[in-house]
């Protein structure tokens, strides 16, 4: 057994937790749209053809923005397609994942969609086949009350009021060579600042996206952004970071310690920022967007996009089935993202259905969640007020890909308003108990509310349309509070949250 403490202070904030960081992303992708949340035929399909098991689901996870319609899909879309009568809608080839797409769904049921969902939309723009123009094209029909060709089409639609969507991405990984339209860091550079500059003459209440780098693992990672940046700081509010992990080659120890990666992604993003805001004498801050995150084990054979003559609606594309410990990761990239809260200021797990997502359905049959579903939930509903910085006192394991990695990784949050403190934690031994010992002098007469630990003896368990429940986050009754330290034995690969309050 280890120990480990975790040191709490009501001082130490970073900052706020913010609600967009339970973000989420549905993309024009495999079954994410169609026969994830779009599925007519459904017993639980409502007059618009959304499934009411998945609305439903989308709620309980905790999700509170979901960008649309892509990822790489966007790069080629014409968003013109999806608008105005459905039978007169063309199918049009979606080169990005090689299908059919036959635009049953636009930005009109998009939008009606988020309302029933309750999230907040953010919004991308095709700048791999396309310009400035379709982009305030696409602007004009979303937020301009009327008076103008296309937002007098949006209302001819049966959309009177603007959707006054706030935030818009400007195109997607730009920076990748399997992008269409990929270009370099001046290109875009130079693309994305005219598009924003144009974009904020139409509407000025916009925050703006940019293209960041894929992954930390780009060739181009960091001076992308230094001159993407330097081109475009004063016409945008966020840059993108997106990283996708997976386990190689059965290292499990270094696949559970993703989170350092994670880590120093948003420093050192954070850092050419600052240094750009140096150079150039700005005034305000950039913060991060990591819009696309997850678990994607992108060299199984459903990762691959089809091929030939074959140009399918909605195929099997990219659904990963996780098991515990890619649950753990998740929970421990949650973690991550918390105590970044004040340079990362939105998230969107990638992606909500079907596609690398914790939702999984059947055409026209049963959901369920996947195990990654229950820490994001459970973070999305518990964490609240600040984020914390925490004190940690862990032993280190050594891991291939990270050198010595603490086994304890933790996060706080505490609400100033209910005194409720929220401990998120994982160990992220692959042998080996923790005993977790929290010093809450800081915090004194706080009580155990909860408990909850997600962990298996068997960390490959996956959940199934016929089993997703047998295992999941259970009450950890080893969890105590005495004398102002709260303790709890974390098993090896497991994800934990103690919720600490006076009521
Ligand atoms: O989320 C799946 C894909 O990953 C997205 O389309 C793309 O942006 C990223 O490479």
């Amino acid at each position: 057994m280890y120990s480990a403490t975790l040191t709490l202070d009501p001082a130490f904030v970073v900052g706020p937790v913010r609600r967009r960081t339970f973000g989420s992303f549905v993309e024009h992708l495999g079954r994410c749209v169609y026969t994830g949340i779009h599925d007519p035929d459904h017993p639980t399909a409502d007059a618009d053809g959304f499934r009411g098991d998945v609305l439903d689901l989308t709620r309980e996870l905790g999700v509170t923005t979901v960008r649309y319609p892509g990822g790489n899909f966007v790069s080629g879309y014409r968003w013109e397609d999806g608008v105005g009568p459905v039978g007169e809608r063309p199918t049009r080839l979606d080169l990005a994942w090689h299908s059919s797409d036959p635009n049953l769904v636009g930005v009109d049921e998009f939008m009606r969609w988020a309302d029933k969902a309750d999230v907040e939309p953010m919004m991308a723009v095709n700048l791999g086949t396309r310009g400035v123009q379709e982009a305030l094209d696409l602007l004009e029909y979303c937020n301009v009350p009327g008076g103008s060709a296309w937002s007098d089409r949006r209302r001819a639609n049966g959309v009177e009021e603007p959707y006054r969507i706030k935030m818009w991405c400007l195109g997607n990984e730009m920076d990748g060579p399997w992008q269409i339209g990929h270009k370099t860091a001046h290109e875009y550079g130079r693309l994305a600042a005219e598009t924003a500059r144009a974009m904020r003459l139409m509407d000025p209440g916009l925050e703006l996206v940019v293209c960041g780098s894929s992954s930390s693992d780009m060739p181009t990672f960091g001076e992308w952004e230094r001159v993407v940046l330097t081109e475009t700081y004063e016409h945008v509010d966020h840059v993108s970071a997106h990283a996708y992990y997976w386990e190689e080659d059965g290292d499990l120890a270094s696949f559970l310690a993703s989170a350092v990666d994670m880590d120093h992604f948003v420093e050192s993003v954070a850092a050419t920022a600052d240094a750009v805001r140096a150079a150039g004498k700005h005034e305000k801050r950039i913060h991060i967007s990591f819009d696309e995150w997850n678990v994607w084990y992108q060299k199984r054979a459903e990762s691959r996009p089809p091929s030939g003559d074959d140009w399918p609606v909605a195929p099997v594309l990219l659904e990963d089935r996780y098991n515990v410990a890619d649950a753990v990761v998740v929970g421990n990239l949650l973690i991550s993202l918390l105590r970044h809260t004040d340079r990362v200021h939105a998230a969107s797990l990638a992606q909500l259905v079907n596609v690398i997502a914790p939702i999984m359905t059947e055409p026209g049959g049963r959901s369920w969640r996947q195990t990654t579903f229950h820490p994001f939930a459970l973070t999305a509903r518990h964490a609240a007020g600040d984020v914390l910085r925490v004190a940690v006192e862990s032993p280190a394991e050594e891991t291939a890909r990270f050198g010595d990695v603490p086994v304890l990784d933790a996060v706080a949050t505490h609400d100033p308003g209910t005194g409720d403190v929220v401990v998120f934690a994982v160990n992220r031994s692959t042998t080996t108990p923790v005993d977790l010992d929290v010093d809450l002098r800081g915090f004194p007469g706080l009580r155990l509310l909860d408990a909850r630990t997600l962990s298996n003896p068997d960390h490959t368990w996956q959940a199934t349309a016929d089993d997703a429940t047998s295992v999941g986050p259970v009450p950890n009754t080893s969890a105590k509070v005495a004398d102002d330290r709260a303790r709890a034995e974390l098993p090896p690969v497991s994800w934990s949250v103690l919720r600490l309050g006076r009521a």
